[in-house]
């Protein structure tokens, strides 16, 4: 079954997923995971201690992190499934063919958390005395949900860098427990920790608090963020060390841009620098000092969020050519069937441009051609504009170029399509980029009907 190919006019496809993905992963991990852990575990001091100072805090933060989880982390979680099905509902049909069972226990589970966390909050004030035990455990149980919700989704997403045999055995599997895995869900893991400790220390330092209190929490948190922070770098090596090096190569690509693609040293010294800060931070918040803290609690959190956005990029930028590597190009067109496209031609087998064009000129088949092939990463006339790519090239210099699309720059799907197909988008390209034709909604999936085009 073909789907309609949607374009985010400006932003590019991409862009639109990693808005939507990144705000969720800070949310779900910082918040869902790392901060309410960190709660449960505050509220066990409250109650070991006989402390109302730790009980109150992990109250007041509660209330906080809740109306963040329930109303932005779970509306941009369901976002990324609304977005990615829309804009790469190929990809996403493959693989919840093969997925189908982890993502329908994740569904179980994920309502499970919702449901357990907000009986949490609800009871924190009836459940006392006698049955604060049976609460704090209520708080563990929604932390074993959260950490395997971590843990079905990680499967999947390690899949889409190394699926491991899977395009070749097919076998669930080697496909879930892939080699980037483990690493990845420890990773993802003390990136949630490290985030929540931050997070939990910006609330500390905001609100009001009593100052011996105010020390001793600000120094248990400092403790568990540079613990979080230390496995942080080790997995993040030892993930990298599982990732095939042909993808590795576009790591600093992938965060400097081609602007500052030639100094490279920049992002391992802006990486080196960004860890010492944290480090740095982390070393004064366990000596308890909340004048420091204080000053740099918000850099830091940018900084942390700052890093979690360059894991996400980083990770999604290297699959490079690939959706799924090994079956799936970025463009959803399959590996197999890019040949059988460029013998048997795109236009045949395009069931929504035959649907909707009555006349074919370079215009129409153009911007399907583009709109199949090269949407995915590029725009017309916003991020990463297709114009700016072939501008100064001749029509004839950009019919070569197609052909060679994968070998030019090696994260680009090549061109599906037969060479007269490709003839025919060189031509659409050079006049869109030489100003002689214009396209009045990049954002249509599917060419613009004759009488319909001012
Ligand atoms: C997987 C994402 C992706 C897809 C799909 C893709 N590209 Fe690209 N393309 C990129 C990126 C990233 C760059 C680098 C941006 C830059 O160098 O400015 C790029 C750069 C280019 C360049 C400039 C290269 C240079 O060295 O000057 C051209 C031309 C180009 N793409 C054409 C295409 C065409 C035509 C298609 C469709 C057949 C396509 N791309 C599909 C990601 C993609």
């Amino acid at each position: 079954m073909q789907f309609p190919i949607f374009q985010v006019p400006y932003l590019g496809n991409g862009m639109t997923i990693a808005l939507d993905a990144v705000l969720h992963v800070i949310i779900s991990h910082g918040l869902a995971i790392g901060a309410i852990t960190l709660i449960v575990i505050s509220e066990y001091f409250g109650f070991r201690k006989s402390s109302k100072d730790w009980e109150n805090f992990a109250k007041n933060f509660l209330k906080f992190t809740i109306i963040v989880i329930t109303g932005v982390g779970a509306v941009t979680g369901v976002g990324i499934w609304l977005i990615t099905s829309a804009l790469a509902p190929n990809g996403i049909g493959s693989m919840l063919r093969i997925f189908f069972w982890p993502w329908f226990i994740e569904w179980i589970v994920f309502t499970l958390e919702v449901i357990v966390l907000l009986i949490y909050y609800f009871t924190w004030d009836k459940w006392t005395g006698e049955r604060k035990k049976q609460h704090i455990y209520l708080g563990v149980s929604y932390i074993i949900f959260s950490l395997s919700s971590a843990f079905l989704i990680t499967g999947i997403l390690g899949f889409m860098l190394t699926p491991d045999g899977w395009p070749w055995n097919k076998s669930f599997l080697s496909a879930f427990f892939n080699p980037s895995f483990l690493p990845q869900l420890l990773l993802r893991a003390s990136m949630a920790f490290a985030l929540g400790a931050v997070f939990s220390m910006a609330f500390l330092i905001i609100t009001r608090r009593e100052n011996v209190f105010r020390k001793d929490a600000l120094r248990f948190f400092g403790k568990v963020s540079f613990i979080s922070f230390s496995a942080a770098v080790i997995f993040t090596w030892w993930y990298f060390s599982v990732v095939p090096s042909a993808f590795k190569t576009h790591m600093a690509f992938s965060v400097l841009t081609p602007r500052f693609s030639q100094q490279p040293e920049i992002f391992y010294a802006m990486n080196a620098i960004g860890t010492f800060i944290l480090f740095l931070f982390a070393m004064f918040a366990l000596k308890g000092s909340v004048s420091f803290s204080r000053i740099f609690i918000v850099p830091v959190l940018l900084l942390c969020m700052g890093f979690v956005t360059e894991f996400e990029r980083v990770r999604e930028f290297i699959r490079g050519p690939y959706l799924m590597p090994g079956y799936m190009y970025a463009n959803q067109v399959l590996l197999g069937e890019s040949l059988f496209l460029e013998k048997d031609s795109m236009f045949k087998n395009a069931y929504w441009y035959n649907m909707i064009t009555d006349k074919p000129d370079v215009i129409n088949q153009g911007a399907y051609l583009f709109a199949q092939n090269c949407s995915a990463c590029h725009t017309i006339g916003g991020i990463n504009d297709i114009q700016d790519g072939v501008k100064g090239r001749s029509e004839d210099g950009i019919f070569v170029i197609l052909r060679h699309t994968h070998e030019m720059v090696p994260f680009m799907p090549p061109f599906s399509g037969t060479e007269q197909e490709r003839r025919i988008m060189a031509r659409f390209l050079y006049q869109l980029a030489n100003g002689k034709i214009t396209i009045e909604a990049p954002s249509r999936f599917a060419p613009v009907k004759e009488g319909e085009r001012k």
